[in-house]
Order: C-alpha cells, then structure tokens, then sequence
C-alpha cells in the first residue's frame, strides 16, 4: 500500500479520506513493507472513535512506541498514560477551570493584539505589502503561550519579525517528531545514535528549548523565595510550583515543571494558529459570512473603534454565528488531523474489525469532518449555519462525530481558552481590516502533526472602512 500513498502524497489527507470512504464502515489495515512495522489499523468511523475513546477507554492507550516518537514531550500530559496522565490532568483541570485564569489569558490577549497585533497589522497595510498570516499568528500565539506558561514575552511578534532562538527551536522538534512519523524507526533510531540529519537538529533543537525553560524556572524560584505569598495570578510555572493538594502542599521538581510547560507549548501554540490560520482562509473566500459576522459584531458591540477594548470573555458567548464559523473551520481543518492509540488488549470494534493485542490504531479526524454520514451531502461546504439551531443557539454535536478537540476522558483541557483567544483575534482583525488572500496563492496542507498551511497564508490588508 506504500506505493500508492507516495504517489498521492501531495494531497495525502484527502486521499485517505477517499480510501476509507471506499472501505467498509469506513475503517481499513494499512499495511507498508514487511521491514518498516507499519502496519496500522486506521479509521474514521465515529462509532469505532467512541469506542476507543470513551466506551473501553482503559484499552486505548498512548503506549510505549509513542512515547519514544514523542520523547521531547516526556512524562507530560500528552505523553502520559495511567497514573502519570491522571495527576497531569487533574493538576491542569483545577487552574484551567478558575475564572481568574479565563480573565488572566483575557488580559494576555488584549495586550498582545493592542501592542503587537494591530501595530504589525497597520504596518503591513501601509507598506501595502503581502504578508504571510500563518506566520504572524506563529509569532502571536508563541509570545501568548510563553506569558501564560512563563510569564514572559519574547516579542516574537514585531514589525521586524525577529528570528528569535526558543522559538526556532520549538518549531524544529515538531518537525523533527513528525520525521519519526514518517520513516522506519529502526531509521531514525540509527540516525539518533550517529548523531545525524534530522536527529541531530531534534537534539540541538531540545538543548536550546530546555535552556530557555530551565532558565526560567530557575529565575521563577527565586522570585518565588523572595517574596511572600501572593494570590494573584501570574503565570501556569509559579502557579504549578507549589500546589496545595487537601492539606499538603506539593512541590514540583524542575524536570516536572519542564515537562508541564513543553507539553502546554504543544497545546496551546500550533493548534491555535491552525484555527485561526484556516478561519481567515475560509471567511476570506466567502464574502457572505464575513459579512454576517461584521453584522454579528456590529450588533453586540455598537461602535468598533477600539473594539480590543471593549471585549470581554463573557461578550464572546453571544457572538453565535462566529462560533459557528469557528467550528466549522475546525471541523474541515481540524489542528491535529489524525491522532493514533495503542490496543493493550485484544478487541473487536463496533465496525466489526478485528484488533490484535499492541496494535495501533490511527483514526483520522480530518476525515471524520468530510463525511457525509455525519455532516450530510454538503459536507465540503464552509456553512456556519449548520451550527446554529433554530433557537439561535449552538447546535450540540457529540464530540466523537466532531472530533477535533478529541472525546472522552482525554479531551483537550483547552477549549474554551482557545475559543476565547481565536474569537477576540477575530473579532479585533475583521472589524479592522479587510483580509484578501493573494492572487493564485492556494493554500496546501502540510504534512506535520499539526494541520497548518504548508506554503503560508499571504495576504493583503487594507483598512476596512466602516
Ligand atoms: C483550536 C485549538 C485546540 C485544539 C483543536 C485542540 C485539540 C486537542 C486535541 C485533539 C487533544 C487530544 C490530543 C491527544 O490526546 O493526543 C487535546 C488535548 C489537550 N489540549 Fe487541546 N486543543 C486546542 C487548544 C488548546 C489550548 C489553548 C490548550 C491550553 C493551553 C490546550 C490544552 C490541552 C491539554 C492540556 C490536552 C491534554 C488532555 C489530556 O491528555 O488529558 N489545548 N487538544
């Protein structure tokens, strides 16, 4: 099956989504050549992913093997499985749900977006030049992750656009894991232990990001022995160093903070310029909804001069069709478009396929967004209003059928927080700017682990004139 994929590999995404549809209940083996070990069982049937997530969730783990591709993750959250996964989660879910941290990223984004945002933004649109969005909201989520998870902006995002070191460093892991993705591991294992090609810039890569976060962990103990206890919030590390657990205080050592902070890096930063990313591709290139969002935002903001002031996190729940817009831009270019899981046990799905003991199972959320069953005939279609009820309100979709916050007990811990920073990016850009994407410029997807667009998005801004 190898030869076939390599041949489609430009549009491999698709491809999949073409193969499964022509399988039965959408699920088929992937078998490559008898010396890599890759063979998968890959899928899209909803049923099939609620069965892995949710229904035998104990099953479905993250495994050995994933661990080792995802070793600069190390024993974070992402990377966790049992006991380890439950006290990250569990650790992460008391902070995330406060409504003091809703209102501390609240903060983080308005200063982002007034400082640095629409500065870059107004430059752009005088010089009337072309600019690469993808990147800037690279620049823009990195220097928003790094003050909620460090307390500390590294001004990626300026008029300049800076190469700045962690933040090379950060992108070059992610590529480097997606390289184990794609190639034999007894390959890049060799090529690890020569010390050669994309294993060598992964080590460097992970030499560079830890110095910066060791750094300032270091520098955050120090601050933290000198003053007194103080209840405001400041940023996840100082929060996380010490966390009082019933009556005992926990004290976290450097290597759990590291891991704590790498892996909300990888949360919170790709996934985040993915969706804003495909957002403004989308309404872009349909002129109707935007129009209907600008209406939206007219109506519950009145006047837009300095709209970035005037939002708040509880005015963003009544911007409906923008949610809608937002989740159908989810749907058809989920961040992470595929994610894989690892039989303990030996199992049957619901479609009737059987699973061996340490088999993996690759399901594809990309597809699941494309099917036909669960989204109808015009499932290719970016309509915000399949996500509107007849009330007004946010149509429920089971999040085994919209996957792309994942389901069950590993859902992402960061959904409201990513909604809250995509809607006032949104709200603040389109009631500002016209965004026109480039002529002839077609986006393509990248074949990373996060969907991003693999030659950039370029536009031209211009002032919008209402
Ligand atoms: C549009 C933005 C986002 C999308 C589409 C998204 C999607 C996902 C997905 C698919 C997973 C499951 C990954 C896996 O198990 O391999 C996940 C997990 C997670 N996400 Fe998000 N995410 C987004 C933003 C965020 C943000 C901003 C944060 C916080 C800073 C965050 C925090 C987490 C955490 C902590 C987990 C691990 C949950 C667990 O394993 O129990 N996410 N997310």
């Amino acid at each position: 099956m190898l030869l076939p994929f390599l041949w489609n590999l430009r549009h491999i995404h698709d491809y999949i989504t073409k193969l499964l549809k022509q399988q039965r209940r959408n699920t088929c083996e992937f078998m490559g050549p008898w010396f890599t070990n890759q063979n998968y069982l890959v899928t899209s049937d909803p049923i099939n992913v609620h069965h892995m997530l949710s229904k035998c969730f104990d099953n479905y783990v993250k495994g050995h093997e994933y661990h080792e591709i995802f070793e600069a993750f190390g024993d974070g959250i992402f990377n966790a499985d049992s006991e380890t996964w439950k006290y990250n989660r569990s650790l992460f879910h008391s902070v995330f749900k406060q409504r003091d941290f809703e209102l501390f990223e609240e903060k983080i984004i308005r200063n982002k977006l007034e400082r640095s945002l629409i500065p870059m933004l107004d430059h752009v649109q005088q010089k009337g030049s072309v600019v690469d969005l993808q990147d800037v909201f690279n620049r823009f989520t990195f220097d928003n992750i790094c003050s909620v998870v460090l307390g500390c902006d590294p001004n990626c995002l300026s008029i300049d656009l800076p190469d700045v070191a962690c933040e090379k460093a950060f992108n070059e892991i992610e590529e480097g894991i997606f390289y184990r993705h794609k190639v034999p591991s007894g390959l890049w294992k060799l090529q690890k232990w020569l010390q050669i090609g994309e294993e060598r810039t992964m080590t460097k890569a992970c030499k560079t990001f830890d110095e910066f976060i060791y750094a300032n962990i270091a520098s955050k103990r120090e601050e933290l022995n000198k003053c007194s206890k103080n209840d405001e919030m400041v940023d996840l590390l100082t929060m996380f160093m010490k966390k009082d657990k019933g009556s005992q205080v926990v004290v976290h050592d450097d290597k759990f903070l590291r891991d704590a902070a790498f892996n909300l890096f990888v949360a919170g930063r790709d996934t985040v310029t993915s969706a804003l990313t495909w957002l403004f591709y989308l309404v872009a290139t349909h002129p109707l909804v935007e129009a209907k969002i600008l209406e939206e935002i007219k109506e519950n903001f009145g006047s837009i001069n300095n709209i970035e002031k005037k939002i708040g996190v509880d005015d963003l729940k009544k911007l409906v069709y923008l949610q809608g817009a937002i989740c159908e831009a989810l749907r058809l270019f989920p961040p992470i478009p595929f994610e894989r899981k690892q039989a303990i046990k030996g199992d049957v799905l619901p479609s009737g396929h059987i699973v061996k003991p340490n088999t993996i199972v690759l399901f594809f959320v990309y597809s699941m967004g494309r099917l036909e069953e669960s989204w109808g005939k015009d499932c290719l279609e970016f309509k915000p209003e399949r996500w509107i009820s007849e009330r007004g309100g946010i149509v429920h979709v089971p999040s085994y059928k919209f996957n792309s916050y994942n389901a069950g007990p590993r859902t992402c811990l960061g959904k409201d927080l990513s909604m809250i920073q995509i809607k006032m990016t949104a709200i603040t850009i389109l009631s500002k700017y016209c965004v026109q994407v480039e002529d002839g410029h077609v986006p393509f997807l990248s074949h990373s682990i996060v969907l991003l667009m693999k030659n950039g998005l370029k536009v031209r801004i211009t002032k919008r004139g209402i």
